[in-house]
Order: C-alpha cells, then structure tokens, then sequence
C-alpha cells in the first residue's frame, strides 16, 4: 500500500514515473483524448479547508480518467467529535479505492493512512503539499527543458509549500534557496530530516531576497499567512514587507520565471505586474495540477498505460 504523505515518500525515479504518465496523459488530453484508465474507480476528497485548485483538478481528473469522485466537507463529520478518525477512516475505505485529505493538522492525515486500508494522498497539511510540489517541477522542466542544476528561489514564508518544494527539489538535483526574515525560515527539525533523507540536498536559506534570486531560474512565492494563520496576518504584513515579489526583484533574474501555488493576495507577497507580467507562469501551472495528479492516481492505484 502507497501513499503520498510528504514528498520524500517517492524515490527520484518514481517522481520521474509520475512525471512520464502525466506527460503522456497531458499530450493525450490536448490531442482530445482523455483515456479511461480508472473506470469505476472512486475517490473520496476529505477536506477540512477550503480549495479551488486542489478539489477541482482532482475530482476532473478522475472523471476524465473514467473514475468517480466524491467530496467530503465538514458535515461527514471528519476529525470531529462525530466519530473517531480510526473509525471513519476505516469506512470510509470500505468505500472507495483512494482518498485525497486536506487537513487542519499533518497528523490527521497520517492517521487516516494508517488505517483506511487504500492509498492516502495529502492534498495539503500544515507541513506538507506534495502534490503542488509535484506540479510545479513537472511545470518547470516544461518551462525550461531540464531541471537538474537549475535553482530555485523561493522567497516568503518556510511553509508548507515552500518545505515540499524543497525536498522534492533536493530530490530531482536542483538547487533551493528560501528567502524569509528571521523566524520564518526551516526549523531544526526539518533540516535534520532533509539533511538525513537526502544529504546531497542543496537547500540554502538567507533573508536576502535579492541574493536568493540572482541565480534562480524560478522565483516562487505563496502568502504570507496560510490558511489557519489568519489571525497572524497582520503582523505577518509587516514582518514580510521587504520581502514582496515586485518588478524590481523579478529584474534582478530577467530570464527566470515566477511561480505561486495560488491562491495568491496580490499587493501583499506579489504584485500584480509580476504575477499578470511577462514572467509569470501561474496559470500554467494551475493548470498542470490536473495533468500531474491523473499521472499520479494512474501510478498510485497501478494501471498507467
Ligand atoms: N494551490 C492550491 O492547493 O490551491 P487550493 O487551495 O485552491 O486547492
Ligand atoms: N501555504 C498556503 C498554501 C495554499 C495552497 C496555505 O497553506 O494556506
């Protein structure tokens, strides 16, 4: 039984897997071909936080894969005091072949891994989002050709994105640097992870920004309060003020391409001349959410073509 938890769960050579099948379903899928390589198979999107991107790309790729999906709010009674998570994680895959969860807490998500008895996909967590990590190097290597060598800079909060992209970076060869003022940078906890898993793992952190970008050939940024943050918003404002994507960074590394998960809150970590502007890839990479993670359900349930 897999699961996609943290990115680290997948060998550089399963990542490239994924990337191949997602590659070739996306080719197919332009050419006007959506292969049901899943029929009858059902997923079960269990969410605890709201979601464009991650619900939508989902539920479209099952059905375009021949499959069904299924979304789950709040009023399936998950991680409440309805039922216990052992228990409804034990229906729940009576039910269906595999679940996407977005968690309030990472630890949610791994307990319902332990016991539902099908594939677990972590559709975001406090730590965690490997499958817009997943997506957005399968967007870069379309982007620039290659990926290994390359750096990345992500300037911003030492978040649950930003810590996925780091190691799924650390994995496939490129060089990450994060950006963020004091006390927002990797804690030491994950640093002795990655350093542990992955020891040949370039990852740098400096509250520069314009240092972190002079070699990227991609500047990603996300919000500067994630969901749950929201009370810390407006400290958060000031603590991050120096560090927005504006033109003035973007000039510093002309030919790289700028990045977001989305979704963004413009004006405050980027402006929208970077982000509607000539380097902004954004929206492609949105969209290869879908391609990436019908690549990944086709891998993950064994039956790519
Ligand atoms: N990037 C991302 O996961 O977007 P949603 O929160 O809309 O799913
Ligand atoms: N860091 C953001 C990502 C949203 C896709 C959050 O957790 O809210």
């Amino acid at each position: 039984m897999r699961h996609l938890i943290v990115p680290e769960n997948l060998t550089a050579a399963e990542v490239e897997a994924i990337f191949a099948i997602s590659r070739d379903l996306q080719e197919k899928f332009v050419a006007g071909r959506r292969d049901a390589l899943l029929p009858a198979r059902v997923l079960a999107l269990v969410f605890e936080k709201p979601s464009l991107r991650t619900r939508v790309s989902f539920e479209a790729a099952m059905t375009h894969l021949g499959g069904a999906s299924m979304f789950l709010g709040e009023d399936s009674g998950f991680a409440s005091s309805r039922e216990s998570i052992t228990d409804f994680g034990r229906v729940l895959g009576g039910y269906v072949d595999v679940i996407v969860c977005r968690s309030r807490s990472h630890d949610t998500i791994e307990r319902l891994a332990e016991v539902a008895g099908v594939p677990v996909i972590n559709g975001l967590s406090d730590l965690a989002h490997p499958c817009q990590a997943l997506a957005d190097l399968y967007t870069l290597r379309q982007e620039v050709g290659r990926l290994h060598g390359l750096t990345l800079a992500f300037v911003g909060d030492g978040n649950n994105v930003a810590r996925s992209l780091a190691v799924l970076c650390g994995l496939l060869g490129i060089r990450f640097v994060l950006a963020a003022p004091r006390g927002y940078h990797f804690d030491t906890t994950f640093r002795r992870h990655v350093a542990a898993i992955l020891p040949d793992a370039e990852i740098d952190e400096t509250d520069d920004p314009a240092a972190a970008v002079a070699d990227a050939a991609a500047v990603y940024t996300d919000v500067w309060a994630s969901m749950g943050q929201e009370a810390e918003r407006a400290a958060r404002q000031k603590v991050f003020a120096a560090y927005q994507v504006d033109e003035a960074l973007m000039a510093r590394c002309p030919d790289a391409v700028f990045m977001h998960c989305l979704p963004a809150r413009r004006g405050e970590e980027v402006t929208d001349a970077v982000i509607d502007g000539p380097q902004s890839i954004v929206i492609p990479q949105a969209a290869n959410r879908l391609h990436l993670q019908k690549g990944l359900l086709a891998w993950l349930l064994g039956h790519a073509g």
